[in-house]
């Protein structure tokens, strides 16, 4: 059974305030899908870090999110992608507590654990491509 894609919505990353827009947007999509409270608040702050990442190392980029819909699921993709330096050690990142901008080093790390699918494309010099996604929670009332 392959993902359907239901609906798709792309937004660029070229200020900081667009952070918060990505945000925002996911957050109404969580929500139009009958995510609980909990889920809607874990999606939309890897949102925010994975798209603040996107403005802080790679300085600039896009986020494109998307409503799925697998085996009567529903869920949120979003594909963050930039053209920025990549990540040259990727096992580091992703451990976290490591951060080239002097930061916690907390974002990659900690959106991985909010989401149900995780996914990081990088390439030194060329940029990265990070694919999350999350699913609602099965309910009687959301199907
Ligand atoms: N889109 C990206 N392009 C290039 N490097 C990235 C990107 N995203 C993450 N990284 C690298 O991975 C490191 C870890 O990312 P992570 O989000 O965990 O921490 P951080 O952004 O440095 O700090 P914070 O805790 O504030 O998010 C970054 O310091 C950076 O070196
Ligand atoms: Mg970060």
């Amino acid at each position: 059974m392959t993902t359907q894609v239901m609906a798709q919505r792309e937004l660029q990353i070229r200020c900081e305030d667009d952070i918060v827009l990505v945000r925002q947007a996911v957050r109404v999509m969580a929500q139009q899908l009958g995510f609980d409270a909990f889920a809607t608040a874990a999606v939309t702050t890897a949102a925010s870090e994975l798209a603040r990442n996107v403005w802080t190392h790679a300085g600039g980029g896009s986020a494109l999110l998307e409503e799925i819909r697998l085996a009567g699921r529903r869920g949120v993709r979003m594909h963050f992608r930039d053209q920025g330096p990549g990540i040259a050690d990727l096992g580091r990142a992703l451990a976290g507590g490591f951060s080239t901008a002097r930061s916690l080093g907390l974002g990659l790390s900690g959106s991985k654990r909010l989401v149900d699918e995780f996914n990081v494309e990088s390439t030194v010099g060329k940029g990265t491509v990070v694919v999350v996604a999350k699913w609602a929670r099965f309910s009687s009332t959301t199907g």
